[in-house]
Protein backbone atom coordinates (compact mmCIF):
# COMPACT_ATOMS: atom_id res chain seq x y z
CA UNK A 1 0.00 0.00 0.00
CA UNK A 2 1.61 3.17 -1.46
CA UNK A 3 -0.13 6.51 -0.28
CA UNK A 4 -0.47 9.03 -3.19
CA UNK A 5 0.84 12.37 -2.85
CA UNK A 6 -2.36 13.53 -1.82
CA UNK A 7 -2.52 11.52 0.93
CA UNK A 8 0.87 11.88 2.11
CA UNK A 9 0.17 15.52 2.02
CA UNK A 10 -3.24 14.84 4.51
CA UNK A 11 -0.82 12.59 6.82
CA UNK A 12 1.14 15.75 7.18
CA UNK A 13 -1.81 17.50 8.09
CA UNK A 14 -3.26 15.59 10.38
CA UNK A 15 -0.09 16.20 12.59
CA UNK A 16 -0.81 19.87 12.17
CA UNK A 17 -2.39 20.13 15.29
CA UNK A 18 -0.95 18.28 17.54
CA UNK A 19 2.93 19.09 16.54
CA UNK A 20 1.11 22.74 17.44
CA UNK A 21 -0.19 21.46 20.89
CA UNK A 22 3.05 19.85 21.88
CA UNK A 23 5.35 22.74 20.78
CA UNK A 24 7.88 22.74 23.54
CA UNK A 25 5.98 20.32 25.71
CA UNK A 26 7.61 17.66 27.75
CA UNK A 27 6.49 13.93 27.15
CA UNK A 28 7.70 10.78 28.67
CA UNK A 29 8.47 7.65 26.81
CA UNK A 30 8.53 4.39 28.89
CA UNK A 31 10.56 2.66 26.33
CA UNK A 32 10.46 -1.88 27.08
CA UNK A 33 8.72 -4.88 25.63
CA UNK A 34 9.21 -5.67 22.09
CA UNK A 35 10.24 -2.24 20.82
CA UNK A 36 13.31 -2.60 22.95
CA UNK A 37 14.28 -6.70 21.91
CA UNK A 38 13.57 -6.44 18.02
CA UNK A 39 16.00 -4.62 16.07
CA UNK A 40 14.60 -3.00 13.56
CA UNK A 41 11.27 -1.91 15.97
CA UNK A 42 14.46 -0.37 17.62
CA UNK A 43 15.46 1.96 15.17
CA UNK A 44 12.14 2.92 14.72
CA UNK A 45 11.06 4.14 17.84
CA UNK A 46 14.57 6.14 17.89
CA UNK A 47 13.52 7.65 14.60
CA UNK A 48 10.18 8.50 16.55
CA UNK A 49 11.92 10.03 19.14
CA UNK A 50 14.15 12.49 17.37
CA UNK A 51 11.70 13.38 15.01
CA UNK A 52 9.52 14.77 17.82
CA UNK A 53 12.72 16.82 19.11
CA UNK A 54 13.00 18.25 15.63
CA UNK A 55 9.27 19.09 15.34
CA UNK A 56 9.54 21.03 19.02
CA UNK A 57 8.66 18.54 22.00
CA UNK A 58 11.19 17.27 24.25
CA UNK A 59 10.98 13.22 24.43
CA UNK A 60 12.10 12.05 27.91
CA UNK A 61 13.19 8.28 27.50
CA UNK A 62 12.93 6.56 30.43
CA UNK A 63 13.70 2.21 29.92
CA UNK A 64 13.37 -1.05 31.52
CA UNK A 65 15.82 -3.73 30.77
CA UNK A 66 14.59 -6.81 32.06
CA UNK A 67 15.46 -9.38 29.34
CA UNK A 68 18.79 -8.37 29.48
CA UNK A 69 19.15 -8.39 33.50
CA UNK A 70 18.14 -12.17 33.34
CA UNK A 71 20.34 -12.63 30.22
CA UNK A 72 23.49 -11.21 31.89
CA UNK A 73 22.67 -13.02 35.34
CA UNK A 74 22.66 -15.94 33.40
CA UNK A 75 25.62 -15.81 31.85
CA UNK A 76 27.21 -15.30 34.90
CA UNK A 77 25.20 -18.07 36.38
CA UNK A 78 23.25 -16.30 38.97
CA UNK A 79 19.56 -17.77 39.28
CA UNK A 80 16.50 -15.32 39.24
CA UNK A 81 13.82 -15.52 41.71
CA UNK A 82 10.27 -13.28 41.00
CA UNK A 83 8.34 -12.82 43.81
CA UNK A 84 4.61 -11.63 41.86
CA UNK A 85 6.77 -10.69 39.44
CA UNK A 86 9.16 -8.51 41.02
CA UNK A 87 13.02 -9.80 40.93
CA UNK A 88 14.08 -10.66 44.05
CA UNK A 89 17.37 -8.50 44.36
CA UNK A 90 20.01 -8.99 46.37
CA UNK A 91 23.10 -6.70 46.71
CA UNK A 92 24.96 -9.13 43.85
CA UNK A 93 21.65 -8.90 42.11
CA UNK A 94 21.78 -5.53 42.09
CA UNK A 95 25.40 -4.93 41.24
CA UNK A 96 24.07 -6.22 38.36
CA UNK A 97 21.23 -5.02 37.72
CA UNK A 98 22.51 -1.34 37.81
CA UNK A 99 25.74 -2.60 35.63
CA UNK A 100 23.39 -3.72 32.81
CA UNK A 101 20.99 -0.91 33.13
CA UNK A 102 23.20 2.26 33.45
CA UNK A 103 26.39 0.77 31.81
CA UNK A 104 24.72 -0.93 28.77
CA UNK A 105 21.31 -1.00 27.96
CA UNK A 106 21.28 2.84 28.65
CA UNK A 107 24.06 3.43 26.50
CA UNK A 108 22.27 1.40 23.23
CA UNK A 109 19.50 3.95 23.50
CA UNK A 110 21.82 6.86 24.31
CA UNK A 111 23.89 5.06 20.62
CA UNK A 112 20.68 4.87 19.17
CA UNK A 113 19.12 8.44 19.06
CA UNK A 114 22.53 9.43 18.22
CA UNK A 115 22.63 7.25 15.61
CA UNK A 116 19.43 8.43 14.24
CA UNK A 117 20.16 11.79 14.42
CA UNK A 118 19.63 12.98 17.38
CA UNK A 119 21.66 14.47 20.71
CA UNK A 120 21.22 11.99 23.91
CA UNK A 121 22.17 12.53 27.28
CA UNK A 122 22.25 8.89 29.31
CA UNK A 123 21.44 9.18 33.00
CA UNK A 124 20.54 6.87 36.20
CA UNK A 125 18.42 8.11 38.81
CA UNK A 126 21.26 8.61 40.92
CA UNK A 127 22.52 11.22 38.91
CA UNK A 128 21.88 14.43 39.96
CA UNK A 129 19.57 13.17 42.57
CA UNK A 130 16.69 12.73 39.97
CA UNK A 131 15.21 9.41 42.32
CA UNK A 132 15.18 9.29 45.70
CA UNK A 133 14.31 5.57 46.71
CA UNK A 134 13.26 2.90 49.40
CA UNK A 135 12.39 -0.45 49.33
CA UNK A 136 9.20 -1.61 48.24
CA UNK A 137 8.63 -4.56 50.62
CA UNK A 138 9.48 -3.24 54.09
CA UNK A 139 9.87 -7.13 55.09
CA UNK A 140 13.59 -7.10 53.45
CA UNK A 141 12.29 -10.02 51.14
CA UNK A 142 12.34 -8.69 48.10
CA UNK A 143 15.63 -6.94 48.50
CA UNK A 144 16.82 -3.92 46.81
CA UNK A 145 13.81 -3.80 44.78
CA UNK A 146 12.54 0.06 45.27
CA UNK A 147 10.28 2.40 45.06
CA UNK A 148 10.11 6.40 44.29
CA UNK A 149 10.14 8.11 47.20
CA UNK A 150 10.98 11.57 45.43
CA UNK A 151 11.98 13.15 41.95
CA UNK A 152 14.42 16.22 41.67
CA UNK A 153 13.75 16.97 38.07
CA UNK A 154 16.38 19.52 38.19
CA UNK A 155 18.88 17.25 36.31
CA UNK A 156 16.23 16.81 33.20
CA UNK A 157 15.16 20.96 32.64
CA UNK A 158 19.18 20.94 32.29
CA UNK A 159 19.43 18.44 30.32
CA UNK A 160 16.61 19.59 27.73
CA UNK A 161 17.67 23.15 27.99
CA UNK A 162 20.83 22.31 26.46
CA UNK A 163 19.15 20.77 23.67
CA UNK A 164 19.30 16.80 24.88
CA UNK A 165 16.67 14.08 24.75
CA UNK A 166 17.48 12.49 28.52
CA UNK A 167 17.24 8.95 28.68
CA UNK A 168 16.87 7.77 32.08
CA UNK A 169 17.69 4.36 33.54
CA UNK A 170 14.93 3.77 36.67
CA UNK A 171 17.78 3.18 39.17
CA UNK A 172 17.42 5.03 42.47
CA UNK A 173 18.86 5.64 45.86
CA UNK A 174 18.74 6.48 49.50
CA UNK A 175 20.29 8.67 51.87
CA UNK A 176 23.22 5.86 52.60
CA UNK A 177 24.09 5.86 48.72
CA UNK A 178 22.40 2.48 47.98
CA UNK A 179 21.08 1.70 45.00
CA UNK A 180 17.53 0.27 44.53
CA UNK A 181 16.04 -1.19 41.04
CA UNK A 182 12.74 0.79 40.48
CA UNK A 183 10.15 -0.20 37.90
CA UNK A 184 10.60 1.41 34.84
CA UNK A 185 6.29 2.27 34.43
CA UNK A 186 6.31 3.12 37.82
CA UNK A 187 9.81 5.83 37.55
CA UNK A 188 8.24 7.20 34.33
CA UNK A 189 5.25 8.14 35.85
CA UNK A 190 6.36 9.58 38.86
CA UNK A 191 9.13 11.37 36.31
CA UNK A 192 6.68 12.41 33.99
CA UNK A 193 4.54 13.95 37.05
CA UNK A 194 7.65 15.91 38.22
CA UNK A 195 8.53 17.78 35.30
CA UNK A 196 4.52 18.47 35.08
CA UNK A 197 4.77 16.56 31.53
CA UNK A 198 1.80 17.19 29.00
CA UNK A 199 1.89 13.14 27.98
CA UNK A 200 2.93 10.14 29.18
CA UNK A 201 3.82 7.08 26.87
CA UNK A 202 3.54 3.36 27.75
CA UNK A 203 5.34 1.09 25.32
CA UNK A 204 3.74 -2.27 25.72
CA UNK A 205 3.62 -5.66 24.10
CA UNK A 206 -0.64 -5.95 23.81
CA UNK A 207 -2.68 -3.61 21.52
CA UNK A 208 -4.28 -1.10 24.73
CA UNK A 209 -7.06 -1.56 26.51
CA UNK A 210 -9.50 -4.20 25.59
CA UNK A 211 -12.99 -4.94 26.45
CA UNK A 212 -12.27 -8.85 25.33
CA UNK A 213 -8.94 -9.81 25.61
CA UNK A 214 -8.99 -12.21 22.56
CA UNK A 215 -10.44 -9.99 20.35
CA UNK A 216 -8.23 -7.32 19.62
CA UNK A 217 -10.90 -5.19 17.66
CA UNK A 218 -12.53 -4.92 21.23
CA UNK A 219 -9.44 -1.70 22.06
CA UNK A 220 -10.77 0.87 24.28
CA UNK A 221 -9.63 3.75 22.41
CA UNK A 222 -9.95 6.95 25.44
CA UNK A 223 -10.47 5.61 28.91
CA UNK A 224 -11.63 8.13 31.70
CA UNK A 225 -10.18 8.09 34.72
CA UNK A 226 -14.12 7.54 36.08
CA UNK A 227 -14.49 4.69 33.91
CA UNK A 228 -11.32 2.50 35.74
CA UNK A 229 -13.16 1.59 38.79
CA UNK A 230 -15.88 -0.14 37.13
CA UNK A 231 -13.42 -1.62 34.24
CA UNK A 232 -11.25 -3.17 37.48
CA UNK A 233 -14.70 -4.32 38.88
CA UNK A 234 -15.72 -6.37 35.74
CA UNK A 235 -12.28 -7.79 35.45
CA UNK A 236 -11.59 -5.68 31.71
CA UNK A 237 -8.53 -4.46 33.63
CA UNK A 238 -7.09 -7.38 35.03
CA UNK A 239 -3.88 -8.56 34.79
CA UNK A 240 -0.60 -7.20 33.73
CA UNK A 241 -2.84 -4.07 32.35
CA UNK A 242 -3.94 -3.45 36.54
CA UNK A 243 -0.65 -1.71 36.85
CA UNK A 244 -0.23 0.25 33.96
CA UNK A 245 -3.37 1.71 33.89
CA UNK A 246 -2.44 2.53 37.43
CA UNK A 247 0.56 3.77 36.39
CA UNK A 248 -1.31 6.32 33.96
CA UNK A 249 -4.08 7.20 36.92
CA UNK A 250 -1.54 7.89 38.99
CA UNK A 251 0.18 9.93 36.08
CA UNK A 252 -2.98 12.21 35.14
CA UNK A 253 -4.19 12.83 38.56
CA UNK A 254 -0.55 14.19 39.11
CA UNK A 255 -1.30 16.54 36.83
CA UNK A 256 -0.02 15.03 33.52
CA UNK A 257 -2.26 16.19 30.55
CA UNK A 258 -2.71 12.66 28.53
CA UNK A 259 -1.37 9.23 29.19
CA UNK A 260 -0.99 6.59 26.36
CA UNK A 261 -0.85 2.85 26.29
CA UNK A 262 0.68 1.74 23.12
CA UNK A 263 1.75 -1.31 21.53
CA UNK A 264 5.28 -1.15 20.86
CA UNK A 265 5.19 -4.35 18.33
CA UNK A 266 3.60 -2.18 15.81
CA UNK A 267 6.60 -0.42 13.88
CA UNK A 268 6.54 3.88 14.17
CA UNK A 269 3.55 3.10 17.28
CA UNK A 270 4.70 6.29 18.79
CA UNK A 271 4.02 8.66 16.01
CA UNK A 272 1.17 6.73 15.14
CA UNK A 273 -0.61 7.68 19.05
CA UNK A 274 0.45 11.22 19.01
CA UNK A 275 0.56 12.16 15.50
CA UNK A 276 -3.18 11.14 14.62
CA UNK A 277 -6.26 12.08 15.65
CA UNK A 278 -7.53 8.40 16.05
CA UNK A 279 -4.23 7.20 17.55
CA UNK A 280 -3.71 3.33 18.09
CA UNK A 281 -3.70 2.95 21.39
CA UNK A 282 -5.84 3.51 24.80
CA UNK A 283 -5.71 7.20 25.72
CA UNK A 284 -6.15 7.29 29.34
CA UNK A 285 -7.19 11.17 30.48
CA UNK A 286 -8.70 12.72 33.73
CA UNK A 287 -12.18 13.29 33.35
N1 LIG B 1 -2.84 12.38 18.77
C1 LIG B 1 -3.65 12.80 19.85
C2 LIG B 1 -2.83 12.92 21.11
O1 LIG B 1 -1.74 12.44 21.17
C3 LIG B 1 -4.84 11.91 20.05
C4 LIG B 1 -4.51 10.49 20.35
C5 LIG B 1 -5.75 9.64 20.47
N2 LIG B 1 -5.42 8.33 20.95
C6 LIG B 1 -6.30 7.43 21.29
N3 LIG B 1 -5.84 6.27 21.71
N4 LIG B 1 -7.57 7.67 21.28
O2 LIG B 1 -3.26 13.49 22.07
Amino acid sequence: MVASPMEKAEILVEALPYIKEFYGKKVVIKYGGAAMTDCELKDKVMQDIVLMKYVGMHPIVVHGGGPEISGMLKRLGLGTEFIDGLRVTDAETMEIVEMVLVGKVNKEIVAGIEASGGKAIGISGKDGGLIKAGPIDPSGKLGFVGEVRSVNPQIIETVIENGYIPVIAPIGMDARKQSYNINADLAAAAIAVAVKADKLVLLTDVPGLLRDPADPESLISVLKVSEVETYIREGVIAGGMLPKVKCCVEAVTGGVGRTHIIDGRVPHAILLEIFTNQGIGTMVINE
